[in-house]
């Protein structure tokens, strides 16, 4: 099978490398929209026309699902895309606030959500946070640098952990049980946080929750792994051929790509 993988940039990889593990018998291709990224500082309609556009060279390629895997474009233009391409599976994401809320609520303690803010100002994040969010618990961050940094490939922990200590400085980490990742771009920083933040703060994202969506609209038997949890790629496990494509056609950032998936997989080493 040919499964896709979208997202504005690098993002996206943190999805697909879980894919990849879990399903190591499928091809994949990822497209990353290097013309237009960042999305989570654009304006509704503009990440709309990109996600449009995007997946459109996406299907002309010979693909059985799509996964988007960015949580910005998720919000701008799910519905559209499933409506345009109703016959194969089109999987979104959107921040895991249902198991954050759950996990919190049970400790007595709030949830923090970081996404981009475009995300965080679409009213399919305040339909699921208005859903989920009996106790009033839920509070939200965007973190727009942290997406600049990462297709920057920047992961030294000292520049991060100081720009996470200037973005949490005036908040009370006490309060809260589980920070949402809820941009794919995020769990690439997940070592460096899980180093920062106190020990009782759980981290979530919606990598193995989509993993799992996409297992079972596709009828794959899946791994069950912890929902929300990340799970380690085993350095044994043979690479499965992926297609990358990108907006601006740079062969540059296929070298960027690749770098990336490196170091993702470093992380689980
Ligand atoms: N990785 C994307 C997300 O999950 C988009 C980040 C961006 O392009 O601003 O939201």
């Amino acid at each position: 099978m040919n499964i896709a993988f979208f997202d504005s940039g690098i993002g996206g990889l943190t999805v697909l490398q879980e894919a990849m593990r879990r399903l190591p018998g499928e091809n994949f291709l990822y497209f990353a929209d290097t013309l237009h990224v960042p999305y989570g500082t654009k304006t509704l309609e503009e990440v709309k026309r990109y996600v449009q556009e995007s997946v459109q060279l996406v299907m002309k390629e010979p693909v059985q699902a799509l996964v988007v895997a960015c949580n910005t474009g998720t919000s701008a233009a799910i519905e559209e895309l499933r409506s345009t391409y109703d016959h194969i599976p089109v999987i979104g994401m959107e921040p895991a606030v249902k198991p954050a809320v759950r996990r919190s609520h049970e400790a007595g303690r709030r949830v923090l959500v970081f996404a981009t803010e475009l995300t965080l100002s679409l009213s399919k994040y305040h339909d699921l946070v208005d859903r989920v969010d009996d106790h009033k618990v839920v509070d939200s961050m965007p973190l727009p640098e942290l997406v600049q940094y990462c297709e920057q490939l920047q992961f030294a922990p000292q520049q991060i952990e100081a720009y996470f200590r200037g973005k949490l400085g005036g908040i009370n980490l006490d309060v809260y049980g589980t920070i949402v990742l809820g941009c794919t771009h995020f769990p690439y920083y997940k070592n460096i946080l899980r180093h920062l933040l106190p020990p009782h703060i759980e981290l979530i994202d919606g990598t193995g929750g989509t993993v799992d969506r996409l297992c079972t609209m596709l009828g794959l038997p899946k791994v069950q792994p912890e929902e929300g949890a990340s799970v380690k790629t085993q350095a044994s496990s043979p690479v499965p051929p992926i297609t990358f494509m990108c907006s601006d056609r740079n062969p540059a950032y296929l070298d960027k790509m690749a770098r990336a998936l490196a170091y993702l997989q470093s992380l689980q080493a």
